[in-house]
């Protein structure tokens, strides 16, 4: 034992004497002291020659000097980090942080929040639905009974069948969710995605987003429908915009109109987004189709509403030029941080 602490104090000075050099010198030094065949090892493998009623003393003088050896490589090691990289090796608190690189809205996000903000200006709340519908509320509540033909207008993702679940093919579907919830006035706006089975094209994709709109009230006109819908256009796109209304067909609305405003790409002169006619048609929309107000318990003697839709992808086509539908769902960071500010 007392040779065994007498070779410890040997070592002791070794280490206080060792003059810290590079990085092989500093691996000599660990291999020698702290390597699994070192000294440090070593010496605890000692413990067991040591008679018992020493081995607490014995036990002691070794952690102190694991420590000491443990020590001397951590400084030495600290000094060579700092020299290796020009740098001290203490945090230098004075410098600037690492910038975070900020993203920026997607421009869906952009259109969408801006036709909130003009429809809330009116008085008009968003309403949420799920995606994956049931058939009723995404079809036979808004009057299109299995088998009609206007179910095939649009080409719909089914889950499951019998019951019948689907993706939601268009926001109408909040519409019949709110009015079964809700007595008139009804004053929602519904934006979400919407899902639909088309061949994946620069014009077509298998999902978009729509904004849709519902008004129930007394009183409410066709008038009021034109006048809405022109004022939001006008604050999307500004007070030259020009409208046109044409006939259509929607099984819950009657009558139905879709609406074109002047082409903002050529200004009206005729290109490729118009098809060469000036008009570009931006949404459909209509008065509430009695029925549907029956299919929820609202009187439809006494209360009438309008109704639209649109596709936010096609309004962002139109105030940002974007002329393949693919982009905004590649994820290409050098489409989407051209986009940086509000709309
Ligand atoms: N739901 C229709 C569509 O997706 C749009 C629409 C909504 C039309 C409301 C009229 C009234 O095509």
């Amino acid at each position: 034992m007392d040779q065994l602490l007498q070779q410890i104090e040997q070592y002791k000075q070794e280490i206080s004497s060792v003059v810290p050099d590079g990085a092989e010198a500093l691996e000599a030094y660990r291999i020698r002291f702290l390597g699994t065949k070192g000294i440090v090892k070593g010496l605890f493998a000692e413990m067991k020659n040591v008679p018992g009623d020493q081995k607490k003393e014995f036990g002691q003088v070794l952690n102190d000097f694991k420590q000491l050896a443990e020590g001397k490589y951590e400084d030495w090691k600290n000094s060579l980090g700092g020299a290796a990289t020009g740098k001290s090796a203490a945090i230098d608190l004075s410098l600037p942080g690492d910038a975070l690189p900020l993203g920026t809205h997607h421009p869906i996000t952009l259109v969408r929040d801006q036709i909130v903000h003009i429809f809330g200006r009116l008085g008009f709340s968003v309403a949420e639905g799920p995606e994956i519908e049931d058939d009723w509320h995404n079809f036979t509540a808004l009057n299109l009974p299995e088998n009609h033909p206007a179910r095939d207008m649009q080409d719909t993702f089914y889950i499951n069948q019998n019951p019948d679940w689907l993706l939601r093919t268009h926001t109408s579907s909040v519409q019949a969710r709110t009015m079964e919830k809700q007595k008139p006035p009804i004053r929602i706006i519904c934006p979400g995605r919407v899902y639909r089975n088309e061949t994946i094209s620069a014009r077509a994709h298998c999902f978009f987003h729509q904004t849709e709109g519902l008004y129930v009230d007394e009183n409410v006109s066709f008038a009021d429908l034109k006048q809405t819908l022109y004022f939001f256009v006008q604050e999307l796109f500004g007070k030259d915009v020009k409208i046109r209304f044409r006939p259509s067909y929607f099984p819950f609305t009657e009558p139905s109109a879709e609406m074109d405003i002047n082409c903002r790409i050529c200004g009206g002169s005729g290109c490729a987004v118009c098809k060469h006619t000036g008009w570009v048609e931006i949404l459909g929309s209509g008065m509430v189709h009695p029925k549907m107000l029956d299919n929820f318990g609202i009187d439809s003697n006494k209360y009438t509403g309008f109704a639209f839709g649109m596709g936010i992808e096609r309004i962002c086509q139109l105030k940002y030029r974007i002329n393949d539908l693919r982009l905004y769902s590649q994820n290409d960071v050098r489409f989407l941080k051209q986009f940086t500010g509000a709309v």
